[in-house]
């Protein structure tokens, strides 16, 4: 289904012009969903600060019916921070600051299709993206969120100590990188190809604590994710393994996450510190395009 129309009545794009940011939460423990902003218009301090706190506050917020032009998502995303460009995703025409997150009906493998944390292989990490549907699957293609806030502060006091005095590697080379290049399958090769590349650029490797605060909210965060973690520091992957399977099926469990079903007009912004995500690869046979930009972080301590 392609979402090229503005889709909103009048009355409704004049709705949310008129009236306030304003947070709802959309589950027990993670996400808000975001009233009273038509986000194709330059966004008033007030709303930036509702935004900004919510994100905060919940984790990822989301946006309906919304009908914003690329030169609008990049103006929204820029009051965040400065934009990340990525290096390792197909950007869209014209737009470098615009990673396309697409897969096609003959496609097999989705983008982002497991528990991770974007760019955590990075020394200062994303702070977010910003993501918008573009064209959806009639059925399925929902994305996982889940709070590593909350799955830090379940943790028992002993393995709350344990793990503070730990740092993880992370790292790109495996997931983006020549050597994970050379051990996929011609198939795989041409299922990806156009979509994600410049493999040579994946030399990041860096080394955050195990438990970070967030640099704005100052609340305490797992902060390893399947995706990017290799091991603890110190620690052989052999060592690791054990540790990390325990404390990511702790994250996993279904209460600390929420399930975003995407519509006509749909966005989510994500804090990348706070929260791990999983696009759900359930719509083989159909055409899935997302678009995401990414806004810098800071320094995590
Ligand atoms: C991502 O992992 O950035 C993609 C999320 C999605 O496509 O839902």
């Amino acid at each position: 289904m392609a979402l090229n129309a503005d889709l909103r009545s009048p009355e409704s794009a004049a709705h949310l012009r008129n009236s306030a940011a304003e947070a709802h939460a959309f589950s027990p423990n993670v996400g808000a969903e975001i009233s009273g902003v038509d986000l194709s218009q330059p966004l008033s301090d007030r709303d930036y600060r509702t935004i900004r706190q919510a994100l905060l506050d919940y984790g990822v917020i989301f946006f309906r019916d919304q009908n914003i032009t690329p030169e609008q998502h990049i103006a929204f995303a820029e009051r965040f921070g400065p934009i990340n460009i990525n290096r390792f995703f197909t950007h869209i025409e014209g737009y470098p600051q615009i990673a396309e997150v697409r897969k096609e009906p003959e496609q097999k493998i989705n983008i982002g299709g497991g528990w991770h944390t974007d760019h955590s292989y990075d020394q200062i990490p994303a702070l977010g993206s910003v993501l918008v549907a573009r064209e959806l699957p009639e059925q399925g293609g929902d994305t996982l969120f889940a709070n590593m806030a909350l799955a830090y502060e379940t943790l028992s006091p002993g393995l709350k100590r344990t793990l503070e005095g730990l740092n993880a590697v992370h790292s790109s080379r495996h997931v983006f990188g020549a050597a994970a290049a050379a051990k996929v399958t011609a198939e795989t090769a041409n299922d990806l190809k156009n979509r994600l590349g410049n493999s040579d650029a994946a030399t990041q490797d860096s080394l955050h604590p195990v438990v970070i605060r967030h640099p704005e909210s100052g609340k305490k965060i797992l902060y390893v994710n399947p995706g990017f973690t290799l091991k603890f520091e110190g620690w052989t992957a052999d060592e690791s393994r054990p540790l990390l399977k325990f404390l990511y099926n702790h994250a996993m469990r279904p209460e600390f996450s929420c399930r975003f079903q995407w519509r006509e007009g749909s966005i989510a912004f994500w804090d990348n510190r706070s929260t791990w995500h999983y696009a759900l690869n359930d719509y083989h046979g159909s055409r899935r395009l997302m678009h995401r930009i990414t806004i810098e972080g800071m320094p995590l301590v």
